[in-house]
């Protein structure tokens, strides 16, 4: 379809069904080049729907082989077809009829990676959202909730292992070397969660049995001769069943659960019933291949997807304006799964990190879009952080809101009203609206509106009458196509701190506060506390309590009195986090808010809080993560040089270093590294012993250099080596030992997929022209190809999105090179196109002739022919 004609889909257009399909019967024969696909559906037509009103089935890229109604044949004069759907026209009378529909693909040209594709030979596929039209016709919306049984034929020897969603059936051997399985699922399901699987694969598996006794099969497929690195997965799988029992109350539901992973996938997982289909990178892993990070995220994501059989599965979403309802609440269970597993404050900060890069820059440029978007061209552009990260911030906030009983009563109400149904936002807040009885119609604006609201904050002491008043104000600055915003709950965690650091129990009166939160409803919100004796020192925000920017013009001394003292770690990170992005935007400004006193004094409170053993070591290694080049450049919003912000956070570096100086390097010495990478203790020291490192080789301590060299040569774990790699290629200055570790890093892993993305994606960070020159070079090795989505990714994400310096040298020529990679990926796989183009969203931040380049490159992109709907809507929000 011609890109300039895109539809716009719009919420309040939103229809239901003329007709609705309850069952669906697949007989699937598999092959590379030519595929069977022959479907009957029952299909029933919807109260009020005139038995003249023809059937619409969606359809994309499809070659329809057979129509027959009620196993007649269909007369070619009872049908029409176009790119994107098939009409019948006249229907049986009676209410309900079949339809079978055959349709032949041909798997290995898929490139798009949706519907029915091959990877390394695999068969397998990704419906989420609109691949299921790319396998047959049909009403491919969330909306349409129906039984599905599915007969899967293969070549034996090379698809022995059949899969389809549900409960496994019947199975066994057919003429010339092929076999076949029957899958049945009982549960009603949208299209987007089918899925089905041949290939040869090796299998890891175990048993669960659930809270009320019934004995549930755990499979993960993996490519040949890797079961063992699914350990780890195979592990948090059954800590997350474990989990939503014990904290939701929601046990698993089938015989069966299996997990397949694949080396070529779009996103990082899907949630289809019953057979999760996975990106291998969120699965695979031991020790000596995947860092501590990695076994962080596959733990989180294998949850987020088992986590989603309640939140998403047996309650799906109308249409998919609503997909926070699955996405943002998933991500938060996933998010609170994994602060109970491992440390909560690090958790926090580490999700408040995420937010802070990921999430509040969309809502600052032009992709800003509410969590419930109310219009999309391409709802893949859609799978955000706004609707992930944000979403989970708004449920969040409920709990907080209404406290954790009547949160998991709200939760409880929705799994029993809802069961069974594709519900709309409004329907999830409606439960815990009538569990706590409270009333949340305040609350659906944070849905609505997007953008960041700001908390400016005034604070006041009156000495005579020892009263202390805290004044919040209120304001959402304006996004695109929403120019005047609406006020919204806001919940501010808060503590008074007294002299000696510790929490003094306030005393008010206001209405706005409840136990530890004030809940700003209004423009302005004052609040007076009683019953003090000195000036209070007040830590607001407490936990991120909210998804907003806090302005307070506090005093330098008084972030560092927090940073030490606050009883609320996240916190005490944030005070030093948020010292550090203002002492660096002041610098790369010629600002003049901070005198080298005040700059000394963070230094000092830096390295005290990375050398004080008394603080867990993870936490230390987030404190010493300084803002990034990204961050400060964001922070400082126009004009932006990056060669000055990066001299800036280099200078302060070097600061850091000399002060830390031998006493670093000894604490680096101490940590000692366990080789178990799933040790959580020894993955927090080997955390803080890497992001040491950096600041003892910028500053020349001595010694530093050696170290770094032999933790690299003695590494034990993939964390190890990979700290000390990426240290020494970044910090050590030494072009001749960063080129050897690289090299000696790349025979060792050159056959390792997974491994070798890591590979490239740290020189796709190296900094300045030399950087750019690497990215052009690497761009020609070859390992690099676009038709691998994680590999695409490994180089041109991180190049376009944190590598400023790089970027932007000799003119923004790393802006023509990267137009060029998404053109080219655009014709394979538009979805990646689109998404890799998003990561440049804040370019107009920095100065005018590099940034004018960016713009240059985004027109050649609109001009091409054709250009995807994915990546035309993204670039025409890039360009306005
Ligand atoms: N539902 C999946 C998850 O978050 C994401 C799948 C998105 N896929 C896509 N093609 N947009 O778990
Ligand atoms: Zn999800």
């Amino acid at each position: 379809m011609r890109t300039t004609t895109a539809p716009v889909i719009r919420l309040k257009n939103y229809t239901p069904p003329a007709y609705t399909i309850t069952h669906v019967d697949m007989d699937v024969s598999l092959a590379a080049e030519d595929t069977v696909v022959t479907t009957t559906m029952k299909v029933v037509r919807q109260a009020g729907t005139p038995t003249s009103a023809p059937l619409v089935l969606d359809g994309d890229e499809l070659s329809l082989d057979g129509l027959w109604i009620n196993g007649d044949k269909a007369d070619d004069a009872n049908y029409s077809t176009t790119p994107v759907e098939l009409k019948i026209h006249r229907l049986p009378e009676t209410a309900a009829f079949d339809v079978t529909i055959r349709t032949r693909l041909a798997p290995v040209k898929n490139t798009k990676l949706m519907g029915l594709y091959q990877s390394s030979g695999v068969f397998c596929t990704q419906c989420e959202a609109e691949g299921f039209r790319r396998i047959t016709y049909f009403l491919d919306r969330p909306d349409v909730l129906a039984v599905y049984k599915v007969r899967l034929e293969a070549d034996k020897a090379t698809c022995p292992i059949l899969l389809a969603n549900g409960n496994p059936g019947e199975a066994g051997e057919l003429p010339d070397g092929r076999h076949f399985a029957v899958w049945h699922d009982p549960h009603p399901k949208p299209s987007y969660l089918f899925a089905m699987v041949g290939g040869d694969l090796d299998v890891l598996s175990d048993t669960f049995t659930t809270a009320s006794g019934r004995h549930v099969d755990l499979n993960i497929y993996v490519e040949t001769g890797k079961a063992a690195q699914a350990a780890y997965a195979m592990d948090a799988l059954k800590r997350s069943m474990v989990w939503d029992e014990l904290e939701y109350g929601c046990e698993y539901d089938l015989e069966v659960f299996n997990i397949v992973a694949v080396s070529d996938f779009n996103m990082g997982a899907m949630e289809n019933k019953g057979l999760n289909v996975f990106n291998d990178k969120y699965v695979l892993a031991d020790a000596d291949l995947a860092t501590d990070a990695d076994f962080a995220n596959i733990e989180a994501i294998i949850a987020h997807e088992y986590f989603h059989n309640w939140t998403g599965n047996r309650i799906t979403c109308r249409d998919w304006f609503q997909l926070c309802l699955k996405e943002g609440l998933t991500v938060y269970r996933d998010q609170e799964f994994s602060a109970d597993q491992r440390s909560r404050a690090v958790q926090r900060i580490q999700q408040v990190r995420w937010l802070k890069s990921g999430q509040f820059p969309e809502d600052a440029g032009p992709l800003a879009h509410p969590v419930r978007p109310s219009a999309y061209k391409e709802i893949n552009n859609f799978y955000t952080a706004t609707v992930y990260q944000k979403g989970a911030e708004l449920v969040r906030m409920i709990a907080t809101l209404i406290g954790p009983e009547a949160y998991r009563a709200g939760t409880d109400l929705y799994f029993e009203r809802h069961d069974g149904e594709a519900a709309v936002v409004e329907d999830f807040l409606k439960c815990f609206e009538d569990a706590a009885g409270v009333d949340l119609s305040q609350f659906a604006r944070w849905y609505e509106q997007a953008g960041t609201p700001n908390v400016d904050v005034e604070e006041e002491w009156d000495a005579g009458s020892c009263k202390y008043t805290l004044v919040l104000r209120q304001h959402t600055p304006p996004t695109p196509g929403q120019q005047s915003k609406k006020l919204v709950p806001i919940p501010v965690r808060f503590g008074l701190m007294g002299s000696d650091g510790s929490d003094i129990e306030p005393r008010t009166r206001s209405s706005a506060v409840k136990d530890d939160v004030i809940v700003l409803t209004r423009r302005e919100t004052k609040v007076t506390f009683t019953g003090l004796k000195t000036k209070p020192t007040p830590s607001l925000l407490r936990g991120f309590s909210a998804p907003v920017k806090l302005n307070f013009a506090e005093t330098q001394a008084s972030r560092l009195f927090r940073a030490e003292h606050d009883s609320d770690l996240f916190n005490r990170w944030e005070a030093l986090d948020g010292y550090g992005l203002s002492l660096l935007s002041d610098d790369a400004t010629g600002g003049s808010s901070f005198t080298e006193k005040d700059r000394e004094a963070f230094v000092l409170a830096l390295c005290k809080t990375a050398l004080d053993d008394s603080i867990e070591p993870q936490f230390r290694a987030n404190a010493l993560s300084l803002p990034n080049e990204m961050a400060v450049a964001r922070n400082i919003g126009k004009n932006v040089d990056p060669a000055i912000v990066q001299q800036s956070r280099s200078a302060l570096l070097k600061s850091i270093g000399r002060q830390l100086g031998k006493r670093g390097l000894d604490l680096m010495t101490k940590l000692d590294t366990d080789p178990n990478a799933d040790d959580l203790a020894a993955s927090g020291e080997r955390a803080l012993k890497y992001s040491l490192l950096p600041f003892l080789l910028v500053s020349g301590v001595e010694g530093a250099h050696n170290l770094a060299q032999s933790q690299f040569v003695q590494a034990k774990t993939m964390t190890d080596r990979m700290g000390a790699l990426s240290a020494i290629v970044h910090f050590s200055g030494d072009e001749v030992m960063s080129e050897q570790c690289l090299e000696a890093f790349y025979d060792r892993y050159e056959d390792n997929d997974l491994v070798l993305n890591t590979w490239f994606t740290l020189q796709a960070m190296v900094p300045n022209a030399a950087g750019l020159e690497r990215f052009e070079r690497l761009l020609d090795h070859p390992k690099f190809s676009l038709n691998n989505p994680n590999r695409a990714r490994s180089l041109l994400g991180p190049f376009a999105a944190n590598n400023p310096t790089a970027f932007y040298a000799n003119g923004a020529k790393g802006a023509t090179l990267f137009a060029q990679q998404i053109m080219t990926l655009d014709d394979k796989n538009p979805q990646i196109a689109a998404r890799l183009l998003t990561v440049i969203s804040s370019y107009r931040v920095f100065k005018a002739p590099i940034s004018d380049a960016v713009t240059e490159a985004l027109r050649t992109i609109r001009a091409k022919e054709p250009l995807s709907i994915d990546v035309q809507e993204i670039v025409d929000s890039l360009l306005s």
